[in-house]
C-alpha cells in the first residue's frame, strides 16, 4: 500500500503470542489484557532501549473491546480494563515518543469473539482515527474468504478516508489460502502494508521451523511481492519467551531479517533475560532488516540440514548487490557443523571483494574476494549471519571504513 507509511518492514511490540486472550485482571492484574499492561510495556520499549534501536509500534491485539457496541454503534472498549479509554492509552504511547497499534476484524466476530467491524467499516475507520491509531491489523475470522477480495479493500477506502494516516495490517491471504482460493496478491499489495500468509506462530521451536518452511518452499511465489510500504508478515518475534533457546532465538531474528519481515515482538520486557533483550537489539541484525532496499531474500541451499539464506542488500556498486547471509544448521545429531563455502557460491562475484563480518558475534573478516573461501561453525538449531558489504576502495563510503588504494 503505497500510504507513504513502513517503508522499511514496522517494528514494535504485540500483544498476542505472549498474553493471549488473558482478561482476567480480578486475578492476574499484571498479566490481563489491560491499559496497564500496554502502559507498561511502552514504557519498557523506551527505558530499556528497544526504541532507540527501532522498535515504535505499540500494538493492542484481540480482546481489548467490550462485548457490545456503544449507544450510538460505535466500538468501546472493556471499561474495566482500560478504565480511560482507547484515546488516553494512545495519547500515553504517543506521549512516549511511540505509535499506537490496534485490532479489530473483518468479519461478524473477531477471533475470540468480540465485535467484528462488519456492518459499521465507515464508522469504525473513524473510531480509529478519532482515537489516533497509527496502526490496524485487520483479522479475517467469522467472514468468508471470497468476501476479501472486496472487504478489505472497502475498510481500507473508509482507512484513507478519515485522512489520518494507519498502517494496514491484513490477514486476507492467509484466510484465502486455507479455503483454498489463490489470494489475489497485485490487489493486496496494492490495498496493504503487510500481511499474513500462514499460520499462528506459537511459542515453539517447531512453530519457528514451519514458518522458515513455509517461506522457503513458497518462496518464489512470496518474494515477489514485497517491496518497501508492503511486507509478507511470517508474524510476532517469540524470542525471550519459554519456547525456544538461545540459538533457536538468534535464528528466528536473522531469518526474520533475511526474509524483510515485520519485528513485532511479543515478549514480558519485565522479565526478558539480558541475552535475549542483545538478539533483539542486535544493531547489525536490524539493519538488514531494515535494509532501504527493501528486498525479501530466500533460501538458496538446502541439503543435509545445513541451510544458507541471502538477501541482497545496500550498499550497491553498478549490478552488484551486498548480502546478508544466514548459514543455518537443522541436524538434530547435537554437534556443531562446518559450512565452508567461496564468496562466488553465494553468488558474490563483485570483482572488488567484500567487507565480511559475522553480525552475532560481531568479528570482521575483512575484504574478502569472490574466490575466497569462508568456513562457519552453526550450532544445532542455531544460526551464524555474515553482512559482506560490496568493497568500495575509491570511495569513503558510510557503511565501511576503507582506506584509498
Ligand atoms: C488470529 C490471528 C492472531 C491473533 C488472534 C487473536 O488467530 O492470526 O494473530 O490476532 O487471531 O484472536
Ligand atoms: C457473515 C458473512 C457475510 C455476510 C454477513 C451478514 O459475516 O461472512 O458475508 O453475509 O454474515 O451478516
Amino acid at each position: 500500500l503505497d500510504n507513504g507509511l513502513v517503508r522499511t518492514p514496522p517494528m514494535g511490540w504485540l500483544a498476542w503470542e505472549r498474553f493471549r486472550c488473558n482478561t482476567d485482571c480480578k486475578n492476574d492484574p499484571e498479566n490481563c489484557i489491560s491499559e496497564r499492561l500496554f502502559r507498561t510495556m511502552a514504557d519498557l520499549v523506551v527505558s530499556e532501549g528497544y526504541a532507540a534501536v527501532g522498535y515504535e509500534y505499540i500494538n493492542v491485539d484481540d480482546c481489548w473491546l467490550d462485548k457490545e457496541r456503544g449507544a450510538n454503534g460505535q466500538l468501546q472498549p472493556d471499561y474495566s480494563r482500560f478504565p480511560n479509554g482507547m484515546r488516553a492509552l494512545s495519547d500515553y504511547v504517543h506521549r512516549l515518543g511511540l505509535k499506537f497499534g490496534i485490532y479489530e476484524d473483518y468479519g461478524n466476530y473477531t477471533c475470540a469473539g468480540y465485535p467484528g467491524i462488519l456492518g459499521s467499516l465507515e464508522l469504525d475507520a473513524q473510531t480509529f482515527a478519532s482515537w489516533n491509531v497509527d496502526y490496524v491489523k485487520l483479522d479475517g475470522c467469522y467472514s468468508h474468504p471470497k468476501d476479501m477480495d472486496r472487504g478489505y479493500p472497502e475498510f481500507g477506502y473508509f482507512l484513507n478516508k478519515t485522512g489520518r494516516q494507519m498502517v494496514y495490517s491484513c490477514s486476507w491471504p492467509v484466510y484465502q489460502i486455507y479455503a483454498g482460493i489463490a489470494p489475489n496478491f497485485s490487489s493486496i499489495i496494492e490495498h496493504c502494508n503487510l500481511w499474513r500468509n500462514f499460520d499462528d506462530i506459537q511459542d515453539s521451536w517447531a512453530s519457528v521451523e514451519s514458518v522458515i518452511d513455509y517461506y522457503g518452499d513458497n518462496q518464489d511465489a512470496i518474494i515477489p511481492n514485497a517491496g518497501p510500504g508492503h511486507w509478507n508478515d511470517p508474524d510476532m518475534l517469540i524470542i525471550g519467551n519459554f519456547g525456544l533457546s538461545y540459538e533457536q532465538s538468534k535464528t528466528q531474528m536473522a531469518i526474520w531479517a533475511i526474509i524483510a519481515a515485520p519485528l513485532l515482538m511479543s515478549v514480558d520486557l519485565r522479565t526478558i533475560r539480558p541475552e535475549f533483550k542483545a538478539i533483539l537489539q542486535n544493531k547489525g541484525v536490524i539493519a538488514v532488516d531494515q535494509d532501504p532496499l527493501g528486498i525479501q531474500g530466500r533460501r538458496i541451499y538446502k541439503k543435509s540440514g545445513i541451510e544458507i539464506w541471502s538477501r541482497p542488500i545496500t550498499p550497491l556498486q553498478q549490478n552488484y548487490f551486498s548480502y546478508a547471509v544466514a548459514f543455518l544448521n537443522r541436524r538434530t545429531d547435537g554437534t556443531p557443523s562446518d559450512v565452508a563455502v567461496t564468496l562466488q557460491e553465494l553468488g558474490l562475484a563483485y570483482p572488488g571483494g567484500y567487507a565480511v563480518e559475522d553480525l552475532f558475534e560481531e568479528v570482521s573478516y575483512g575484504v574478502l574476494s569472490p574466490e575466497t573461501k569462508i568456513k562457519v561453525k552453526v550450532n544445532p538449531s542455531g544460526v551464524v549471519i555474515l553482512r559482506a558489504n560490496i568493497h568500495l576502495p575509491r570511495f569513503q563510503s558510510q557503511n565501511q571504513k576503507t582506506v584509498y588504494d
